[in-house]
C-alpha cells in the first residue's frame, strides 16, 4: 500500500467514527441536543429558589428544563407571557402612561370572581408626589414609577361561607394586571398589603379610605432597568396526573 493510501484510510476511518458518534448523539429527525449547563444558571433575585445543586435528579431536571425551553418556542403568546412574568423592582425614568394604567386596571377587572361579585376598587397613579406619600405606608412603594392599588370593596363581599372569597378575587385581579404588564413590556412586582395590618392601616390613612375599602395589594410598576429573568418553577414533585 502506498503511503498516501494509508493516510486516506486513516482519514476515512476517522470520518466514519465521527459520523457514528454524531448519529448516536443526535438521532436523525430529532432536534439538536441543548446545552443543559446554560439552563442551570437561571438567576434568582430572591434567594428562595435555585437549590438544585446537590440534587441527584439534577440531570433529569435539566433535561426537563431543556424540553420546556424548547416547547416554549412553540407556545402561544399568552402562555409565553405567563412563563416570562417575573418580579421587576428596578425601573428606568420612562413614564408609565395613564392610558396603560387604565388598561392594566381593565385587565385586573377581567379576573374571575366568586358569583361574579367583582368585589374591588382600584386606584392608579403615576405621580411622584402620590407615590412618595404612599411609601409612608410601605417603603418599597417609593421605588415605583407608577402604582395600582387594589382594594377589596366590602359592599360587594359575599355573605356566609363565601365571605373570604374577596381575597381570592383580588389576588386574581392582581395577577391579571401583572401578566398584562409583562405583555406590555412594563416591569411589575406585587407588593403584599393584606393581611399586614401595619401596611393596610398605612394605605388606609394616606388614601383616606372609607370604611368599606380594604387595601389588598399594591402593584409597583415601571419600565425595567437591568436584567430580569423569569424563574423556571416547574416542580415535578408538586404535580401528579390522577
Ligand atoms: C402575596 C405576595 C406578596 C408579595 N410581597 C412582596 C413584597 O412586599 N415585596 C417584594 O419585593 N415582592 C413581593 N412579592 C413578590 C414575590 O417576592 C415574588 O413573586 C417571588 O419572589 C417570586 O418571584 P417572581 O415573581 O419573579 O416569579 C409578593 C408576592 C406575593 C404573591
Amino acid at each position: 500500500m502506498k503511503k498516501y493510501e494509508g493516510v486516506l484510510l486513516v482519514l476515512m476511518a476517522l470520518a466514519l467514527g465521527l459520523a457514528i458518534w454524531h448519529g448516536v448523539r443526535v438521532p436523525s429527525g430529532e432536534p439538536e441536543v441543548l446545552d443543559f449547563t446554560m439552563l442551570e444558571k437561571v438567576p434568582d433575585d430572591s434567594g428562595i429558589a435555585g437549590k438544585t445543586m446537590d440534587n441527584p435528579m439534577k440531570n433529569i431536571k435539566s433535561t426537563e428544563k431543556a424540553m420546556a425551553k424548547m416547547e416554549n418556542q412553540q407556545l402561544n403568546n399568552v402562555v409565553q407571557t405567563i412563563l416570562n412574568r417575573k418580579s421587576v423592582r428596578k425601573y428606568s425614568d420612562r413614564e408609565v402612561s395613564e392610558k396603560d394604567l387604565i388598561l392594566l386596571a381593565r385587565t385586573a377587572m377581567a379576573a374571575p370572581t366568586a358569583r361574579d361579585s367583582r368585589p374591588w376598587y382600584i386606584f392608579a397613579t403615576n405621580k411622584k408626589a402620590e407615590i412618595e406619600k404612599l411609601s409612608e405606608a410601605y417603603a418599597q412603594i417609593g421605588n415605583a414609577k407608577a402604582l395600582l392599588i387594589i382594594c377589596g370593596n366590602r359592599d360587594k363581599f359575599l355573605e356566609g361561607p363565601g365571605e373570604l372569597y374577596w381575597m381570592q378575587d383580588c389576588a386574581a385581579a392582581t395577577e391579571n394586571a401583572l401578566l398584562a404588564a409583562e405583555s406590555l413590556g412594563i416591569g411589575a412586582v406585587w407588593l403584599g398589603i393584606c393581611p399586614n395590618k401595619q401596611r393596610m392601616d398605612g394605605i388606609t390613612k394616606v388614601l383616606k379610605l372609607s370604611d368599606n375599602l380594604v387595601p389588598f395589594s399594591v402593584i409597583s410598576l415601571g419600565y425595567p432597568e437591568g436584567e430580569n429573568q423569569p424563574k423556571d418553577k416547574w416542580d415535578e414533585n408538586a404535580f401528579k396526573i390522577l
